[in-house]
């Protein structure tokens, strides 16, 4: 098969894109290399990929129409993966434009390429942060999601959005999947596990918001890619409906448009993932407790049956494991460097 990743030289594109060339199809990666954290990490993942004969980097901002074009001349996709984006919930604070120009501008560019190309399916990253504050739990994909607390959760929201009407418009088989905290080796510098490990080895102090009692449903990176690789086979149509009593399919009835969870459901609070950290680095941490961030949510906690029922698959990675493997990734790739 041939795939247009969008965002490989980042941490869930590399993954994805990796997997897809290890199991012997091309992938055309497109990635704008922006400046939101250290470029060189970026191009390492990128060299990764380019030892594999199946890679062709497109370098380009989404923004570029043009650029999106050459990707698809290059690659003659039959499927597209749209992963890159403005993330991170705290700097949408400081830089809201950027999650605008990236994930409204960028993701409608995506949305009127794959109108023209008309590939089998079109997957899209958004997000556990549009639960926003959501009191009830676990979040299920038909609750209802629309106090977004940040921009970065407005514009992923908006982009599903965008994506339900192109799918109805233009017959697009498209599937959302919703993201939990994701990490693993090669993972976001700007996010917790990164800070914590980085700070711990090098004796800095590390912040912990929400006085600790935030939790998150981390996902580890192989069981997000596994997932990803699994929903690509179900293109949404009438004839998959998932049928339970215990939860809803969000197949929409007017496109072949379907929103997914990827999550494992089994939240950790934000201090026993700091224990976790400092077992797996071996040293205490010298803590620094801070109240919640604006914009901040108290917890994420995904309800991972329809993606169970469509793939047969649930995250099982623990936290401990992750995190250990994590930390030996860190070890041999960012001391030494
Ligand atoms: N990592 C997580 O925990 C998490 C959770 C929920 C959702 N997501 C979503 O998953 C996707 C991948 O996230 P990630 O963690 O790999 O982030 P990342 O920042 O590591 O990767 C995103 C990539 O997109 C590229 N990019 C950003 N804006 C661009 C633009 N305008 N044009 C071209 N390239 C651009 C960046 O250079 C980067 O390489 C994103 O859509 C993100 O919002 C991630």
């Amino acid at each position: 098969m041939r795939y247009l990743i969008t965002g490989t030289a980042g941490f869930i594109g590399f993954h994805l894109a990796k997997r897809l060339l290890d199991d012997g199809h091309f992938v055309t990666g497109f990635d704008g290399m922006t400046p939101y954290y250290d470029i060189r990490l970026k191009q390492r993942r990128h060299a990764i990929l380019a030892r594999s004969n199946g890679f062709r980097p497109v370098i380009g901002m989404l923004e570029d129409k043009d650029a999106l074009d050459r990707a698809a001349e290059l690659g003659e996709p039959d499927v597209i993966v749209h992963l890159a984006a403005q993330a991170g919930v705290r700097y949408s604070l400081e830089n809201p434009k950027a999650y605008v120009d990236s994930n409204l501008t960028g993701s409608w560019n995506v949305l009127e390429l794959a109108h023209k190309l008309k590939p089998q399916h079109l997957l899209l990253a958004s997000t556990s942060s549009i639960y926003g504050a959501n009191e009830k739990v676990p979040f299920a994909e038909t609750d209802r999601a629309d106090e977004p607390m940040t921009i970065y959760a407005a514009t992923k929201k908006s982009m599903e959005l965008m994506a339900h009407s192109y799918a109805h418009l233009h017959q697009i088989p498209t599937t959302a999947f919703r993201f939990f905290t994701v990490y693993g080796p090669w993972g976001r510098p700007d996010m917790a596990l990164f800070k914590f490990v980085d700070a711990i080895l090098n004796g800095r102090p590390i912040e912990i918001y929400g006085e600790g009692r935030m939790s998150r449903d981390f996902t580890y990176i192989d069981d997000l890619v596994e997932a990803i690789v699994r929903l690509m086979q179900v293109v949404p149509a009438p004839d998959n409906r998932a049928v339970a009593d215990t939860f809803g399919d969000t197949l929409s009835r007017h496109a072949p448009f379907r929103i997914v969870n990827i999550g494992g459901g089994q939240p950790v609070e934000l201090m026993r993932f700091v224990e976790t950290v400092e077992a797996a680095v071996g040293k205490a941490a010298i803590r620094v407790m801070l109240p919640m961030q604006q914009g901040d949510v108290p917890r994420t906690f995904a309800a991972p049956d329809l993606l169970q029922a469509l793939t047969g698959f649930t995250p099982t990675i623990s936290v401990e494991d992750g995190v250990k493997r994590f930390v030996d990734w860190y070890r041999a790739e960012m001391t030494a460097a």
